[in-house]
């Protein structure tokens, strides 16, 4: 409860100090208010100061945890949480707690949930200062011209474009401070815990965190939840939407219908999902996106739409056509949540291929968007979107065949195919309304692989693209 007042301390310290200097008095103050919370925060200290802040009361009136707050998140003995009780998201959360437990080493275990998901925190902590580390290298890219090649830049604001990338820095820094918050909250960590972290690893010679994923998990939310990447969503996500009210028409039944998304990013799609009323579960690897998942699914649907700005082009100086698109803010949430919705969806994290063993055969739909070719293996891809579905069950795909940094194997689309038919999938036909047939030479595949130009965080202002063609296919799993 409080992360807030931490995470706000911390936020103007680290903007008044380091970059103005402040008076003693101030520093006396918010000392002060430091010493204040930690002994509320350790009420061993002085345990009479926690009778003021009941655990659950927020001292901001926001609690970041709120909508899926729980009394059992501050059981810190996990064996004795049920989880059979409570709603899918709840369990969902709890599980991910359980996973978070400290063991033996975990600190030096990169593999380790806990470390990983403070290593992604870490990096939206350190959001600032990393993309400042970015300016202050342009700033003296431009102190190396001659006098004379800056009078000729003087006739364009640069200097001033720096000022300016510098001040929208500070504006998306407010951002990636309440995703911080909120999944300090969601993953019942403090912001003592996550300072502490980052003075432990701030010198690694091999930086604990990744910058460029914090910077792409929040352009994601562009794709994902504003009216700016409508134009990706728009051409991939109808075409599985419809499948699913297609082989599920009674919406009254689809509560009964368990449908899972790996590699579900910032969590749009599992939420159009869910909202059609399926039962639905999104997984994600990266702590990077669920944390701003996580986020994004907590505001409240009380906050009008597009009520937040976030500047995501000012890390991408190249490709720009006018130096104003390059500083333009995009506003989100283009939608208001549904709660029912939201009840119905839940997040796992941890990789797709481990996390649901115990879940084999019990999936109606799994639906793979951008995802497969982000494999070492994809036969084992394959072989478990296989086994999580029920026999009949089916699987929609969508997305390209771009093999990330090392692959073991990388078949082209037509062994893809292939093995998966061997795994044990069927593809069925799908409309042509969803794109050119990409097997018309292929009778066994004739008018069941469709490609369409998909976009991926793509700019729309830029003068560069970003696009697949990507493949639509639907199979079911034989019987
Ligand atoms: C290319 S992104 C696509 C995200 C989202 N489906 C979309 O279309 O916007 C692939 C996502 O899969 C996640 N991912 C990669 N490997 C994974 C795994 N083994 N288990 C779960 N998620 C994984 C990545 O972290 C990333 O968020």
């Amino acid at each position: 409860m409080f992360n807030h007042l931490f995470s706000a301390i911390y936020q103007f310290m680290t903007r008044n100090i380091s970059s103005h200097g402040a008076g003693p008095t101030v520093v006396v103050i918010i000392l002060t208010c430091f010493v204040v919370l930690a002994a509320v925060q350790y009420p061993l200290v002085f345990p009479w100061l926690q009778s003021f802040f009941p655990p659950g009361s927020s001292a901001l009136g926001v609690q970041p945890g709120s909508q899926t707050a729980s009394p059992l998140a501050h059981i810190h003995d996990m064996q004795k949480i049920e989880f059979g009780d409570g709603s899918n998201r709840q369990r969902a959360r709890l599980r991910v707690l359980k996973q978070l437990i400290k063991t033996k080493g975990w600190e030096r275990d990169t593999s380790h949930p806990r470390r990983r998901l403070l290593a992604a925190l870490m990096g939206f902590l350190e959001y600032r200062e990393k993309m400042e580390e970015g300016v202050q290298r342009k700033r003296s890219g431009w102190a190396k011209l001659s006098v004379r090649q800056k009078e000729f830049m003087s006739t364009v604001p640069y200097a001033e474009k720096l000022e300016k990338t510098s001040a929208l820095i500070r504006e998306n820094d407010i951002l990636a401070h309440k995703i911080i918050d909120y999944g300090l909250s969601y993953y019942d960590l403090t912001f003592t815990e996550l300072l502490s972290f980052r003075s432990a690893h701030k010198n690694d010679t091999r930086p604990v965190s990744d910058h460029t994923s914090v910077v792409q998990s929040l352009k994601h939310i562009i794709r994902d939840w504003s009216t700016s990447g409508s134009h990706e969503r728009d051409v991939t996500f109808p075409q599985i939407l419809t499948t699913l009210k297609k082989f599920y028409p009674d919406a009254a039944g689809r509560g009964n219908k368990k449908i899972l998304v790996p590699g579900a990013g910032l969590g749009r799609l599992s939420y159009e999902i869910a909202a059609m009323g399926f039962e639905t579960i999104a997984n994600e690897y990266s702590f990077y996106q669920s944390l701003a998942h996580l986020w994004m699914i907590s505001i409240p649907n009380s906050t009008p739409r597009d009520s937040f700005t976030l500047y995501p082009f000012i890390n991408w100086w190249s490709h720009q056509r006018t130096t104003a698109s390059l500083l333009r803010g995009v506003v989100f949430p283009d939608t208001l949540l549904s709660p029912p919705a939201l009840e119905r969806l839940s997040l796992i994290d941890g990789d797709f291929t481990t996390a649901f063993y115990a879940e084999f055969g019990t999936y109606d739909v799994v639906v793979t968007l951008f995802f497969i070719d982000t494999a070492r293996n994809i036969v084992d891809y394959l072989d478990k979107i296989h086994a999580v579905l029920k026999p009949g069950g089916v699987w929609i795909n969508l997305g390209p065949l771009l093999y990330g940094t090392g692959p073991w194997v990388e078949p082209s689309l037509n062994e893809v195919l292939a093995i998966a038919e061997r795994v044990g999938f069927e593809l069925v036909p799908t409309e042509e309304k969803w794109g050119a047939d990409t097997f018309v030479d292929v009778e066994q595949w004739r008018g069941k692989v469709r490609g369409a130009f998909a976009g991926y965080s793509w700019d729309q202002d830029s003068l560069s693209r970003n696009a697949y063609q990507a493949q639509f296919w639907v199979a079911t799993k034989k019987m």
